[in-house]
């Protein structure tokens, strides 16, 4: 095995090789970072800055004038209504608001069909969108299970003194759908007259809305 040095013109070729590699690196590394940069900027950039996450809805205030349970009918009446707000959206863009719809829950159960509230667009800078809605009616539970289950629950919140309604609101911002769940705990009404009818509204103070899972309605 010959171990003689290799020579003088086999090394300067390495040499040539290796610098020529290093020079090549070193321009394309830019190149590769900016082709990076140029393909994920036009999906980072609207998600980051102009759309970073739909906007949160909240209570700012809410009225409880009736929540009976009728067993002999087994039907629930209710009268309530509620203002809800959206904030500016946070990004540069007006947003669309479509689909928006409300429905309050008790113990489970839906209170009629959801309202559907008017479209509107919010811009940065708008004051944030103002939505009042009201629900009454007399909303039949199904008898038996569910309906014990709603007067147990009923009887147990009158006698602690609150009554705790889950308004469900579904709204497209810009077409992205999304759910939430607000929970309005308001205090027992007092009755004027004892029949459940006429009783003095109680009034809510505002309170968030958290993300709900779909299928609320
Ligand atoms: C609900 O309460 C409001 C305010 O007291 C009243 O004007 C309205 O008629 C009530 N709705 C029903 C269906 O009883």
């Amino acid at each position: 095995m010959s171990t003689e040095p290799p020579s003088p013109a086999s090394q300067r070729r390495r040499q040539c090789v290796a610098a020529t590699a290093a020079a090549a690196a070193a321009c394309l590394a830019p190149v590769v970072v900016f082709l990076a940069v140029l393909i994920l900027a036009p999906s980072l950039i609207p998600r980051l800055l102009l759309r970073p996450h739909h906007v949160l809805p909240y209570v700012a205030s809410a009225e409880l004038r009736l929540m009976s349970f009728d067993a002999a009918a087994s039907a629930l009446a209710y009268n309530l209504s509620a203002v809800l707000r959206f904030d500016d959206p946070p990004g540069l863009y007006a947003r669309r608001y479509t689909g928006v719809k409300a429905a309050p829950f008790y113990a489970g159960q839906e209170l009629g069909a959801a309202v559907a509230l008017p479209e509107f667009t919010q811009r940065r800078g708008g004051g944030g969108a103002t939505l009042p809605v009201a629900w009454a009616g007399v909303q039949r539970v199904t008898p038996g299970r569910r309906a014990r289950s709603v007067a147990a629950a009923l009887a147990r919140e009158r006698a602690q003194g609150w009554i705790s309604v889950k308004v469900a609101v579904r709204a497209a911002q810009d077409g992205d759908e999304s759910d939430f769940a607000c929970l309005l705990s308001f205090p027992v009404p007092s009755k004027r007259d004892g029949s459940g009818s006429g009783a003095t509204p109680v009034v809510f103070d505002g309170g968030s809305c958290a993300d709900a899972a779909r299928g609320e309605f």
